[in-house]
């Protein structure tokens, strides 16, 4: 065999490595294995690429791609290392948009070196897809990246004749590309990638407050769709399919959580969210509207749970910011030893990115049958004694089901107002990621335990263990 068909193979294996590591990390068991299985797949894909004769004919580029390599594994890997679990859906998104950056630049790259010899019209259009798709993504991302890292307002941007101008600016683009098609201008292309990154930046200053993690994902599945253009522009099978199955992905993701949100994509992309919420809750925490509300000792609370039978803790982004996990696995433990039944109840979109709180308690080792999707708790709820809600708000916000105005109206929520009673773990009265009142704080049934989740799950450990 030849060095060129032992690559094909060693491409095909990475390809199926990329379809198993997918599969893996579908489901909260296998999800560890998947990211090991897709992180060797894409080393093998790699090393093999250095096998392949055009690399290795140009020595300067075999020096440049391995300058390149150590420099960004140097930042990215600490980056990786370090980033906070809250703070991921940034880095994602950082990371999603260099990569459409890069594909764009290959296809510029390809384009300068056949546009003298006058490249067939389907060369010229993949091309063009790569570079269209590529520059939203980059310039969309990197402004993803701002909003969530408070670089800039997180709300939705909007001015007159906004989505005229987009429009506007669309048509310009098409126009080019037709043009580009028929003339293989390169000054063309270039005007129509400054566009493209202009139509990145108009496209996402309208999206804000809770829809820029799906957003992200969106970018994520364009950033896929380059990738795969790229492959078709280098002939690269390996890229076509691993660029195909982030962009399916991607947008699979971007569908379950519009759903999970209870919104439609255009009305995520296209309706400014956010813009006309008014948080109920003060920003020192009193409430705006100062209603009275009941909160409770943590020795009081702590009976009550040692006492029922069944207790459901319901995580949400709180959670992770106080790094609660390991106390909250430490108060279910105490319950189990004293033969209290408990469950977590795990809202698809309970913090801020997908299996946010799936991958928090994995860390944690929480015992996966422990673990229960929001469709299999909410059968239970009625059923339960106490519902824990430790850091998570609009997904358990009656206003969901009740409120047709609401903005997250039609969101699907965990039905912790049917349980017995209700323990809510915060620091103060502030609304969650939506900017809204939620009822159930006020509910009769309703005990507030305030403070950093960590703390006050610490304190309820120890009232358990000392009833
Ligand atoms: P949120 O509604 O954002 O509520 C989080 C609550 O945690 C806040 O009320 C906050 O109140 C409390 N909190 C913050 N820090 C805390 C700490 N250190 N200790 C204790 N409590 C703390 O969270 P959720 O219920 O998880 O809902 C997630 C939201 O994000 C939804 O609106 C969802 O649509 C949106 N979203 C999620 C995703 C994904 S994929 N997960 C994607 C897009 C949008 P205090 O400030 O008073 O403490």
């Amino acid at each position: 065999m030849t060095l060129g068909t032992w690559t094909d193979l060693i491409y095909l294996l990475a390809a199926t490595g990329f379809i198993l590591a997918l599969k893996g990390l579908s489901n909260p068991k296998g999800a560890r294995v998947g990211n090991l299985v897709g992180a060797a797949a894409a080393t093998v894909a790699i090393a093999f690429t250095f096998t392949n004769h055009a690399v290795r004919a140009h020595t300067l580029n075999l020096v440049l791609m391995l300058v390149a390599m150590v420099i960004g594994a140097a930042i990215a890997v600490p980056a990786a290392r370090l980033v906070k679990m809250t703070a991921m859906p940034q880095m994602v998104a950082i990371f999603n948009g260099v990569g459409g950056g890069a594909a764009a630049l290959v296809s510029i790259v390809v384009f300068l070196i056949e546009a003298p010899g006058s490249p067939a019209v389907y060369r010229i259009a993949e091309v063009l897809f790569g570079v269209l798709v590529g520059c939203v993504s980059f310039s969309g991302s990197a402004i993803a990246f701002a909003k969530l890292q408070e670089l800039m307002t997180g709300r939705p941007i909007t001015y007159p004749g906004q989505q005229a101008i987009n429009a506007l600016v669309g048509l310009a683009i098409l126009g080019l590309a037709v043009a580009t098609l028929v003339t293989g201008n390169t000054a063309l292309l270039v005007v129509l990638a400054v566009l493209s990154l202009v139509l990145g930046v108009i496209f996402v200053l309208p999206i804000g407050g809770a829809d820029v993690p799906v957003l992200i994902s969106l970018l994520n599945s364009f950033t896929g769709l380059a990738v795969a253009a790229s492959g078709f522009t280098l002939n690269s099978n390996l890229l076509i399919i691993a660029g195909t199955l982030v962009g399916a992905s991607g947008i699979l993701l971007t569908r379950m959580m519009s759903q999970a949100m209870g919104r439609s994509l255009p009305n995520i992309l296209f309706s400014a969210f956010g813009s006309v919420v008014t948080a109920a809750g003060g920003a020192d925490g009193t409430g705006a509207d100062a209603r009275p509300v009941r909160s409770g000792a943590p020795e009081d609370i702590g009976v009550l749970l040692a006492y029922a039978r069944k207790v459901v803790i319901v995580p949400g982004y709180g959670l992770a910011v106080a790094q609660a996990q390991h106390t909250a696995r430490e108060l279910a433990d105490a319950l189990g030893e004293r033969g209290v039944e408990v469950f977590y109840a795990i809202h698809p979109v309970a913090g801020r990115m997908p299996g946010h709180m799936n991958v928090l308690l994995a860390e944690a080792n929480v015992p996966y049958d422990q673990l229960k999707e929001m469709d299999e708790a909410n059968p239970e709820m009625s059923t339960a004694d106490v519902a824990l809600v430790v850091g998570a708000n609009d997904t358990v916000n009656p206003a969901a089901k009740n409120s047709p105005g609401s903005p997250i109206y039609g969101m699907p929520i965990v039905n912790a107002d049917q349980a017995e009673h209700v323990i809510f773990l915060k620091r103060s009265m502030r609304p969650g990621f939506a900017g809204i009142d939620n009822e159930l704080l006020y509910d009769p049934k309703t005990t507030l335990l305030f403070g950093d989740a960590k703390d006050t799950l610490t304190k309820l450990v120890a009232a358990v263990n000392a009833s």
